[in-house]
């Protein structure tokens, strides 16, 4: 390292507290499961010894770290890290300098959905491609400090990617367990170039995790999915950092997409602890929204207003999010009801469509971030969301994801022999698929031509 991080000694850091979120007991240590020991429900990690006065210290610590050549200060989770558990010894870090991504202004799509001020809080842009890096960073960084060799999770694709990449980072050992042939050639090309013992197996994501959480009872290996609460509390830092962005002014709306529903979860808890330290001064209201046909939660909440969820077959071609039994539904519904936030499910057309039209923004995105856009539509149309309120999309993963679902969209053959071809007709004026012409000029200047551009 070629400069110390920059300490604070006046900022001192919470004490760390793992808290059941069903019945509140709080426990020293996480047993293989982070599963309360008590009842059985997932934990939370919260903290004691906050004080609410400390607000512009921490913001200006935090915005001089921003010039500091330390790995953890220019890691985009680290320098945030007073919001954070606290690692014994900096060596324990496994960083790739995760976080750091840009708000974008997608005024196309603001045009679209109805609403004056829609920016997108791309979480794509870290170094594995996915929004998943922050919350890897320190749960893998927790996982070498309390000296686990191998590290494991199921996985849609994105989570093992960024494990495969954090662990080897670590010198770590990596297992991986992925629904077999239902994940994108480039997620699963991720694992296997960053080292990773990679095992498809025949079953969907929550097959896979029902095995995972039998592997880990048996054998020592650190379970990194996002029951785990370390990964949760990465996570937040996309939510401060946005705060940052926009001058601690929240937006009126965050819309996120809800698959196992930790990162909804995560956003939330940030938002509530920014709000409790004084950091920002009212709450965004934050919306979750699933894919039709992989949309437990939102059945939920309209059936019985989040009181119980019924796993479903899960469905769908935005393959992150196909998941039926998300893990942290409890989280995600006190999310809703501390902000106000509301749910929506979109359909696969919805889906194809809101991705076309980030792209055309210059943005872009992989599909189960689409869902965001195709959900604020609907929102606005019953009245949610006000066209003059501000709305930030959580974008979570990189154009480049899954770009055989966006050549097969672009060449009109995603929804190829689909039961209503009809539905699809709105995607023709998306599409731009490549031409195939003579190699000259005379070819190129009369396609032009053609399109009335030259
Ligand atoms: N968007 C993308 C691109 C994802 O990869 C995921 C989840 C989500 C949204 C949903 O986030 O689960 O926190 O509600 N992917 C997981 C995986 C499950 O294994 O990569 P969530």
């Amino acid at each position: 390292m070629t400069q110390q991080p920059v300490l604070e000694p006046e900022l001192s850091p919470g004490q760390v507290q793992l808290r059941c979120i069903a019945c509140n007991s709080v426990q020293r240590s996480a047993g293989q499961k982070f599963r309360c020991s008590s009842c059985g429900d997932l934990l939370e990690i919260s903290y004691t010894g906050w004080s609410a006065n400390q607000a512009d210290a921490y913001k200006s610590v935090w915005r001089r770290r921003r010039i500091s050549k330390d790995a953890m200060d220019q890691s985009g989770v680290w320098r945030f890290r007073e919001l954070l558990p606290t690692l014994e010894s900096f060596d324990h870090a496994v960083t790739l300098r995760e976080g750091n991504t840009p708000l974008y202004a997608l005024r196309r799509c603001a045009r679209i959905a109805g609403v004056e001020h829609l920016e997108a809080k791309h979480q794509g842009m870290n170094p594995t491609g996915s929004f998943k890096d922050t919350g890897m960073t320190v749960a893998a960084s927790v996982a070498r400090q309390r000296k686990f060799r191998w590290v494991a999770c199921a996985s849609t694709g994105n989570t093992s990617a960024s494990m495969a990449a954090y662990a080897s980072h670590a010198a770590l050992r990596s297992l991986v367990l992925l629904p077999e042939g239902k994940i994108s050639w480039g997620k699963l090309s991720q694992s296997l170039d960053y080292g990773a013992l990679t095992c498809q197996l025949k079953t969907d994501f929550d097959g896979c995790m029902r095995v995972l959480n039998e592997v880990v009872e048996r054998a020592p290996v650190c379970l990194l999915n996002s029951v785990n609460p370390y990964r949760i509390e990465g996570q937040k830092t996309a939510a401060v950092e946005l705060m940052e962005q926009l001058d601690w002014q929240p937006p009126d709306h965050i819309v996120v997409p809800g698959g196992n529903l930790g990162n909804s979860s995560a956003i939330g808890k940030a938002c509530l602890e920014m709000r409790d330290l004084g950091l920002i001064s009212r709450l965004p209201r934050i919306s979750i929204i699933q894919a039709e046909g992989a949309n437990p939660l939102v059945r939920a909440v309209r059936e019985n207003g989040g009181k119980s969820l019924t796993p479903v077959q899960a469905e769908t071609m935005a393959t992150a999010i196909r998941i039926g039994n998300p893990a942290s539904w409890k989280k995600a519904v006190r999310i809703l009801e501390a902000t106000g936030g509301a749910v929506e499910d979109v359909s696969e057309i919805e889906i194809a469509l809101a991705k076309a039209e980030i792209g055309a923004d210059g943005v872009g995105c992989e599909p189960a971030s689409a869902v965001t856009l195709g959900g604020l539509k609907k929102l606005v149309k019953r009245g949610f969301v006000r066209p003059s309120e501000s709305v930030v999309l959580i974008l979570t993963g990189h154009l480049l994801k899954d770009p055989e679902f966006t050549l097969n969209f672009h060449r009109g053959e995603l929804f190829a022999g689909a039961r209503h071809p009809s539905e699809s007709a709105v995607l023709a004026g998306q599409r731009r698929a490549p031409l195939v012409i003579d190699a000259s000029a005379d070819a190129v200047l009369k396609t032009l031509s053609q399109l009335g551009d030259a």
